[in-house]
């Protein structure tokens, strides 16, 4: 009874944590601090803007709102410039073939991502159409845990939310799933995403038949 199957995309289809990582370090240096690898795991599925405020908390720095939409914008050239060398090699193991199994199962696909990068990323990847709806950072107003960027996939695809599952390595983005009435599962530490109805490591972990007998 599974119908459709929306995915987030850092850290579930790809792996972009560690460019959004080199970015904010290179921003955290600038302003005379240090963030660490530690602390860029709170940045995991938050909003540019929010990710942008948890690392100047970081840094017991202040900045006006002026000043925080110029240094999310420098942030964000940096990010794009490496993110604009992505091959398809990136892609993490299982994930394509993955969705492609739903597709062939007759499952809607949809993305479901905080970035306002996520179309430069998947036509890095070419793997643009691999999904029937593509729900992005642009699209949304309320960030996650908020459920909108699902419920918006849902809507698309025409597909009522009990019947979705959610692919989602971060927090939020399983609180998300459960709040718009979702299936979930979590791309992690079982531990960390304790919310979500089954944790596996990847997108190479997990079978159709394994969703069938989600509770
Ligand atoms: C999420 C990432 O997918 O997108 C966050 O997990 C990131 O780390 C957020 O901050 C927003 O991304 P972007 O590309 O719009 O800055
Ligand atoms: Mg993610």
């Amino acid at each position: 009874n599974i119908k459709a199957c929306i995915f987030d995309l850092d850290g579930v289809i790809v792996d972009t944590a560690v460019y959004h990582y080199k970015a904010w370090k290179r921003l955290a240096a600038g302003l005379g601090f240090d963030f660490s690898e530690h602390d860029n795991e709170r940045l995991k599925g938050v909003s540019r803007m929010r990710s942008l405020e948890i690392v100047l908390e970081c840094g017991g720095v202040t900045k006006t709102d002026a000043e925080k939409e110029q240094l999310a914008a420098q942030k964000n050239t940096w990010y794009t410039e490496m993110i604009n060398q992505m091959t398809p090699a990136e892609i993490l193991p299982g994930a394509q073939e993955f969705v492609q199994s739903c597709r062939d199962a007759g499952i809607k696909t949809a993305l479901g991502s905080a970035s306002k990068n996520s179309m430069t990323i998947l036509n890095k990847l070419n793997i643009v159409n691999l999904f029937d709806a593509i729900i992005d950072g642009n699209k949304v107003s309320k960030a996650k845990p908020d459920p909108e960027v699902f419920l918006k996939g849902a809507e698309e695809l025409s597909i009522e939310p009990q019947f979705c599952v959610v692919f989602e390595d971060a927090i939020a983005g399983v609180e998300a799933a459960k709040a718009g009435g979702m299936k979930a599962v979590g791309i992690g530490d079982a531990n960390i995403l304790h919310e979500a109805d089954m944790v596996v490591s990847g997108l190479d972990k997990v079978t159709l038949e394994q969703l069938e007998i989600l509770p």
